[in-house]
């Protein structure tokens, strides 16, 4: 439980307490800002950002491009618009994206692809998630009239749905130059990039170095409340701000969210190594009981996920009887569950979720 300076009332406490109670490891997006964050937010210099004016938005992207070694970058308030604006910048209407079959801009992002740049996606499945340039080079359309073109290939890094599986650099690396030598621009889905960075111990610079573009998020393992980046060229960055405009994104005095996002971005990435010993060690608990399947050692980072079919029960019943017990933790389908470790989330309080996934699965 962390604790703030400043005074609480009777509601605050007991919505701490019950914070503190129960064990959330629904996903980390469900981290809540740290005290020094909430007083940088308090404290943040501001400005209207639409006017390119708030002095902590300026800094952000300024810190976000220097990062990752790129010229520019732009806040925006979520990691779907980032990934959104990112697809229509670089296609156009009537083109296929090549992305990985259980990709987050395919399943989880609303259609957005055909509806805001009018392409459709070539899902290709990879396993755990993860693509070879082999996978991609088959599903590049011919260039011939008669069929849709290939606009663009998306990749996932870490890659959610595939258990916060990382890119082997050099396969991302291969992937980039294949695209690159066919004419077709790459983006990244890096929503956790920082665990992946951590993951294989290189800078973010390194690993993502051959995209065209990087979309992150500060809101999910790093505990910022609110924002992404997206980081490229001068020209994409610029062309980004025009449909992060359209989107409804311009923000105003958004220097508060920045606040918070400069200590995500430049403090919190050194704590992700916890997040991952964590969710190794729930893995390797959770293989030893009986009728979950999982294979621990494909646990990379924060993400876990597992097949609970041999406990005869669904997913569904399991996430209900854990819920009880003070346990969140959701299912992706009725065999398949999925937990994510993070900040809030200490190893005392991974040995209680633990204690209760045995006593609703054993
Ligand atoms: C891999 C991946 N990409 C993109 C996003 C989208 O982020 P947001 O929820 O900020 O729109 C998520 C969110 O969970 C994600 O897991």
């Amino acid at each position: 439980m962390r604790s703030s300076a400043a005074p609480r009332g009777t509601a605050e406490v007991e919505a701490e307490s019950k914070h503190a109670a129960t064990v959330d490891l629904r996903s980390d997006t469900v981290t809540r800002p740290t005290p020094a964050m909430r007083r940088a937010m308090a404290e943040a210099e501001v400005g209207d950002d639409v006017y390119g004016e708030d002095p902590t938005i300026n800094r952000l992207e300024h810190s976000a491009a220097e990062i990752f070694g790129r010229e520019a970058a732009i806040f925006v308030p979520t990691g779907t618009m980032g990934n959104q604006i990112a697809i229509k910048c670089h296609t156009r209407p009537g083109q296929e994206v090549i992305c990985e079959a259980r990709s987050h801009i395919l399943d989880y992002e609303m259609a957005m692809m055909a509806h805001f740049s009018g392409c459709i996606a070539r899902a290709v499945p990879g396993e755990d998630g993860i693509l070879r340039w082999s996978d991609i080079k088959r599903k590049i359309r011919p260039k011939t009239y008669y069929v849709a073109q290939t606009g663009l290939v998306e990749l996932e890094n870490t890659h959610n749905m595939g258990g916060g599986t990382v890119y082997p650099t050099e396969v991302a690396e291969e992937i980039c130059d294949g695209a690159h030598d066919a004419g077709l621009p790459v983006h990244l889905d890096g929503a956790r990039v920082f665990n992946a960075a951590a993951a294989l111990g290189k800078p973010v610079a390194e690993i993502t170095r051959k995209f065209d573009s990087v979309m992150f998020c500060l809101s999910k393992g790093l505990a910022a409340p609110v924002g992404s980046l997206l980081v490229g060229s001068r020209k994409f960055v610029d062309q980004a701000r025009v449909y992060r405009k359209a989107l409804g994104g311009g923000m105003r005095q958004a220097g508060i969210l920045a606040a918070a996002g400069l200590i995500a971005l430049e403090e919190m990435p050194k704590r992700l190594h916890e997040d991952h010993a964590n969710a190794r060690w729930m893995a390797e608990e959770l293989a030893k009981l009986r009728g979950i399947k999982l294979d621990a050692k494909k646990v990379a980072t924060n993400i876990v996920v597992f097949n609970v079919a041999g406990t005869g029960k669904t997913s569904a019943e399991i996430s209900r009887a854990l819920a009880e017990r003070g346990v969140l933790i959701n299912g992706i389908d009725p065999e398949n569950m999925r937990l994510v470790t993070h900040m809030d989330v200490d190893r005392a309080a991974c040995g209680r979720a633990l204690e209760a996934l045995r006593q609703v699965c054993g």
